[in-house]
């Protein structure tokens, strides 16, 4: 699917006017639980990786002094992003082909953009690269809790976050896979639950937030949705993978 279909969910002024700017569960309370548990110190250089509109890039840098940057393929979301903090530095581009020299950061962060991107393993590949020999990458996204039901969230006919999830097992087999040791796993689906709880609070129906455009197609593809989401129960999950020594030796050729 383009990157294009995928992005424009987000654009969703319904979206983004939801939790200061960030589309995505877990608020700011989230984007400081990760940074606690990697203890990354003020002057690190960190890559947010899908930033939207760079409210987290913002936090980042105004409460942990990090020198930190942003990259999203969404022109939408970073000129709204450019247009609020003109001083943040935002750049478009594809988490598929990042535009950064190999070994130049200290940390990534990808917060709920690992699931909506097409080739999650070439995006991993790309954050092994510019990642320095002990990075870190932070991730935290939606997991398939039963991971039997993980094919039925792929089998719907749009694109959100909800159809990237798959089971723990496959989040860590594709992170070990591309290089990483996963150092840490934390459980969060209270904080998809609130956040699925607040769109409806907020704007009545959640399909906004998986992509059904028409009130007929809302029809058909709630139906759709319901059964995929009763079998696959996503959760949401924190996560830390290190750089790890084995693979970039190997990677290298020692
Ligand atoms: C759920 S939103 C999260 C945005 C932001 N990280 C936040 O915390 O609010 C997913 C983000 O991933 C971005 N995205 C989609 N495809 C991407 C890709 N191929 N590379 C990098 N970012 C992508 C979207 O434009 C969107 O901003």
């Amino acid at each position: 699917m383009p990157v294009e279909n995928i992005i424009s969910l987000y654009e969703n002024p319904l979206l983004r006017d939801m939790g200061g700017g960030l589309v995505r569960p877990g608020g700011l309370e989230l984007t400081q639980r990760a940074v606690a548990i990697s203890a990354l110190k003020a002057g690190v250089r960190l890559l947010d990786m899908g930033c939207g509109t760079g409210a987290a890039l913002r936090y980042l840098v105004e409460h942990h002094g990090f020198r930190a940057v942003g990259i999203d393929p969404s022109i939408v979301l970073l000129t709204e992003g450019r247009a609020k903090n003109p001083e943040l530095p935002l750049a478009r581009a594809c988490a598929t082909r990042l535009p950064f020299a190999d070994r130049s950061f200290d940390a990534v962060l990808a917060e709920c953009s690992l699931s909506v991107i097409n080739d999650v393993g070439q995006a991993l590949g790309e954050c092994f690269r510019v990642l320095k020999s002990d990075g870190v990458l932070l991730a935290h996204d939606v997991y398939a809790r039963n991971p039997s039901g993980a094919a039925g969230l792929r089998e719907l006919s749009f694109k959100s976050c909800l159809s990237g999830a798959v089971s723990k097992e496959e989040w860590v087999e594709r992170l070990e896979g591309s290089g990483f040791s996963v150092i840490f796993w934390e459980d969060h689906s209270r904080a998809l639950k609130e956040f699925a709880a607040r769109l409806i609070f907020e704007h009545g129906r959640l399909d906004t937030f998986w992509g059904c455009s028409t009130a007929a197609q809302g029809l058909a593809e709630g139906a759709q949705v319901q059964s995929a989401l009763l079998s696959a129960k996503p959760g949401y999950f924190l996560a830390a993978a290190r750089k790890s020594g084995a693979a970039v030796a190997a990677r290298s050729g020692k």
